[in-house]
C-alpha cells in the first residue's frame, strides 16, 4: 500500500486542450479518493497519469516513496479497473483471474491461493469454471476487480468500473466495493460522473471542473459548505435550489429576502460566514438544499430557525419515503456560469415544466407522510440554519473558509 501524491500535474493533449491544469491532490495510504465531475473534466485523464498510462505534460507524481514521472505502468504496482471489463473470452474465471500472475510468473500454489482467496471474497467460487459470456454483467465486473484484487497492488485505480451495471445491481456492488476496502485496505482512486457513487465510496471526494480542482473534501463537508456554485449545484440529489435575493437588516434582524419571501438569517450564520455582514444591503445569490425544507404539517415538532414556506406544489415526485415537491418561484433563474455548468450533467431525469422567464422552477424534499398533491397549496418550512451565500460575481461561498481573504 501507498499514498499518492500529485504536484502540480498538467495534461495537455496534441492539439492543445489542456485537460488536467496544476492539479494537486495527496491521497492518503489507504484512502478511497473518488474522483468526481462532468464529462470531460478530466478524470480519466488524471487516473491514466496515475497508472501511467498518459505521459504527463508538468509535474510530479509520486507513489509510495517513488517519483513515477517516467516509470512505465507495469513498475508502478498499481491495478487497473475499467468500465469495460475486458476479460479474455476464451478463459474461464479461474484463468482470468490467474493470467497477470502467470505472466509474472508466480508460483503454481500461491497463484491458487491468491485466485480462491479473490473468488471467495467476491462471491464467485461457484463460477470459476465458466467462461465470462456465461455470467451477468454483474459477475463479470467481479471477475474484473478479482484480477486488480490477486495482484495485491499498492493502490487500486478504478475508472467508472460500474457504469455497465443497471440501477440495482450498481447499488449492491457499491456496497461490495465498500466491505471490500474495509477489508482489504488497499489506497484506492475512483473515477465517476455519478455523485451519488462519490458521496456514498468515498472517504473523500475530490471534484474536478475543466481540468480544475475545486474541492477535495470529505462527503458530508462537500455537501455541508461547498466552496462555490459549481459544487454546490454539482454535489447533491435533487440539485440545490438557487436564486438571487438581498441580504438586509432591520429592526426585524437580518434577513435574506427573494420572490416575495423573507427569511431571518440567524445570529449564528453571520457567525460561521465570516465576511457575510459585508454583504447587507446588496444582492446575493441564495442557495437552499431541497432536503432543508420540509412540509409544515409533517415537520416534527417545531424546531427553532424553521420558517414557514408556502408554496403551489406543480408537480409530485413520490419515492416512497420522500417526495420531491416541485413548485415555482416568482424569481427568474440564476444564469450563472457555474450554476449552469453543474446543472448541466448527471443522468437525472430532470422533470422539465414550461417556464416563463421571471420564474424559476425549485424543488423540496418533503417526508412522504406530506400526502400532498400536483396543484395544491403548501405551507413548507425551511431551515434557516442550512442557507447557502454565495457571490453574485465570483461564485464563491461567502464565509466559507477557503474563500476568506480572496
Ligand atoms: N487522446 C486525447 N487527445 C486529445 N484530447 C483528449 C484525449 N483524451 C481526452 N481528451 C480531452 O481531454 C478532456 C478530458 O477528457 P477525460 O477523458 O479525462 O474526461 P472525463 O472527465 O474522464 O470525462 P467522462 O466523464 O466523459 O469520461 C476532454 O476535453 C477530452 O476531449
Ligand atoms: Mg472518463
Amino acid at each position: 500500500m501507498a499514498s499518492i501524491v500529485l504536484n502540480n500535474v498538467d495534461k495537455i493533449y496534441a492539439g492543445g486542450v489542456k485537460a488536467v491544469n496544476g492539479l494537486n491532490l495527496e491521497i492518503k495510504d489507504g484512502e478511497f479518493m473518488v474522483l468526481v465531475g462532468p464529462s470531460g473534466c478530466g478524470k480519466s485523464t488524471a487516473l491514466r497519469m496515475i497508472a501511467g498510462l498518459e505521459d504527463i505534460s508538468g509535474g510530479e507524481i509520486v507513489i509510495g516513496d517513488r517519483v513515477v514521472n517516467h516509470l512505465p505502468p507495469k513498475d508502478r504496482d498499481i491495478a487497473m479497473v475499467f468500465q469495460n471489463y475486458a476479460l479474455y473470452p476464451h478463459m474461464t474465471v479461474e484463468e482470468n483471474l490467474a493470467f497477470g500472475l502467470k505472466l509474472r510468473k508466480m508460483s503454481k500454489p500461491e497463484i491458487q491461493k491468491r485466485v480462491n482467496d479473490a473468488a471467495r471474497m467476491l462471491g464467485l467460487e461457484q463460477y470459476l469454471k465458466r467462461k465470462p459470456a456465461a455470467l451477468s454483467g454483474g459477475q463479470r465486473q467481479r471477475v474484473a476487480m478479482g484480477r486488480a484484487i490477486v495482484r495485491e497492488p499498492q493502490a487500486f485505480l478504478m475508472d467508472e468500473p460500474l457504469s455497465n451495471l443497471d440501477a440495482k445491481l450498481r447499488v449492491s456492488m457499491r456496497a461490495s466495493l465498500n466491505q471490500l476496502h474495509e477489508r482489504l485496505g488497499v489506497t484506492t482512486v475512483y473515477v465517476t460522473h455519478d455523485q451519488v457513487e462519490a458521496m456514498t465510496l468515498g472517504d473523500r471526494v475530490c471534484v474536478l471542473r475543466d481540468g480544475v480542482l475545486q474541492q477535495v473534501d470529505t462527503p458530508q463537508n462537500l455537501f455541508d459548505s461547498p466552496v462555490n456554485l459549481f459544487v454546490a449545484g454539482f454535489m447533491g440529489s435533487p440539485a440545490m435550489n438557487f436564486t438571487y435575493a438581498e441580504l438586509v437588516r432591520d429592526n426585524g434582524g437580518a434577513a435574506v429576502a427573494f420572490a416575495g419571501y423573507r427569511l431571518p438569517v440567524p445570529d449564528s450564520t453571520f457567525a460561521e460566514k465570516p465576511g457575510l455582514d459585508r454583504y447587507i444591503g446588496r444582492k446575493i445569490i441564495l442557495g437552499i438544499r431541497p432536503s432543508d425544507f420540509e412540509d409544515a404539517g409533517s415537520a416534527s415538532g417545531n424546531s427553532a430557525g424553521w420558517v414557514r414556506v408556502p408554496v403551489r406544489a406543480n408537480v409530485t415526485e413520490e419515492l416512497g419515503s420522500e417526495i420531491n415537491v416541485l413548485f415555482t418561484i416568482d424569481a427568474p433563474p440564476v444564469e450563472h456560469k457555474d450554476t449552469v455548468a453543474a446543472a448541466h450533467d448527471g443522468d437525472d431525469e430532470e422533470t422539465t415544466l414550461p417556464l416563463t422567464g421571471d420564474k424559476s422552477l425549485w424543488t423540496a424534499r418533503v417526508n412522504a407522510r406530506s400526502h400532498v398533491r400536483p396543484g395544491q397549496e403548501l405551507e413548507l418550512v425551511v431551515d434557516t440554519h442550512n442557507l447557502h451565500f454565495f457571490d453574485v460575481d465570483s461564485g464563491l461561498s461567502i464565509g466559507h473558509e477557503a474563500n476568506i481573504g480572496r
